[in-house]
């Protein structure tokens, strides 16, 4: 978060406090897009992105979310022109840099999920420290989703889970849904209610997989870095206008 004075915002008064999404996840796409838009070159939407982000964070933590997930790099995107990798990397590693004595003085927990053993050294000791810090904070959890992908996190967990079999620690049996959340990164944190995505593209992209099974889908055709406290007002509303039955019978 920013220098500036933080001072709480109120919910708007149409959304009720008690039908709030508990955790929120964001697939902040179109930075790219926004910056070309612009004239810019495709990594100043990524730096315009994080004020967006940091935003957002504020705006959870002010009206009562209680969980934040932000796609910030996905298993696939190393595939990307070798200087927007390193600038990513560069500017996760800055950034939290630059945020932790805020994030913790705002009693945000951080946790970063993913493969992040194949990020930069320097990246993971920032990630380590920013972890160990907050991790006893109460206030909102903040998941940065990094060298994260849905498909490789289940296998991860089917590995661990196999290990354990063949051990002779865990009968077959006694795998249920509950065992295997445990061995996701997410374990810990509840899944996501409302998964919202920028930029107008209707696809999960590898995010969440098993944890978006009956998350609430919002997708807007605003840039990730145009989206605001408005358009995150707008999809609360949808959200809380939505019957959720989670493949029961609703109110009909
Ligand atoms: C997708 O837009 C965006 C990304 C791959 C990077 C998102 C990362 C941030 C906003 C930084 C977050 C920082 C921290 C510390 C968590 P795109 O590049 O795919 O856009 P395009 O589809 O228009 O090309």
């Amino acid at each position: 978060m920013t220098a500036k004075p933080s001072i709480l915002q109120e919910l708007p008064t149409d959304l009720h406090r008690d039908r709030l999404p508990k955790h929120v996840a964001v697939i902040m796409d179109g930075n790219g897009r926004w910056a070309k838009r612009q004239g810019l070159p495709r990594i100043m939407g990524h730096r315009r992105g994080v004020d967006t982000l940091k935003d957002l964070l504020r705006c959870c933590r002010d009206w009562g979310v209680q969980a934040l997930t932000a796609y910030a790099f996905s298993t696939e995107n190393w595939g990307r022109p070798l200087e927007e990798v390193d600038f990513l990397m560069t500017l996760f590693e800055r950034v939290l840099r630059q945020e932790l004595r805020e994030m913790k003085e705002e009693n945000v927990r951080i946790r970063f999920v993913g493969n992040l053993d194949a990020l930069p050294t320097s990246l993971q000791a920032e990630i380590e420290r920013s972890m160990l810090e907050t991790k006893d904070n109460q206030g909102i959890t903040f998941s940065v989703a990094t060298n994260y992908g849905g498909r490789q996190e289940i296998v991860r967990a089917c590995r661990a889970i196999a290990s354990q079999v063949q051990q002779g620690l865990l009968h077959p049996d006694n795998i249920d849904e509950s065992l295997f959340e445990r061995h996701l990164h997410t374990a810990g944190v509840c899944d996501p209610d409302l998964l919202i995505r920028t930029s107008g593209e209707m696809r999960l992209s590898n995010f969440l997989l098993w944890q978006a099974a009956y998350a609430e889908l919002y997708v807007t055709d605003t840039l990730w870095p145009d989206f605001d406290r408005h358009e995150f007002h707008q999809a609360l509303a949808s959200y809380q206008a939505r019957e959720r039955r989670f493949g029961k019978v609703g109110n009909v």
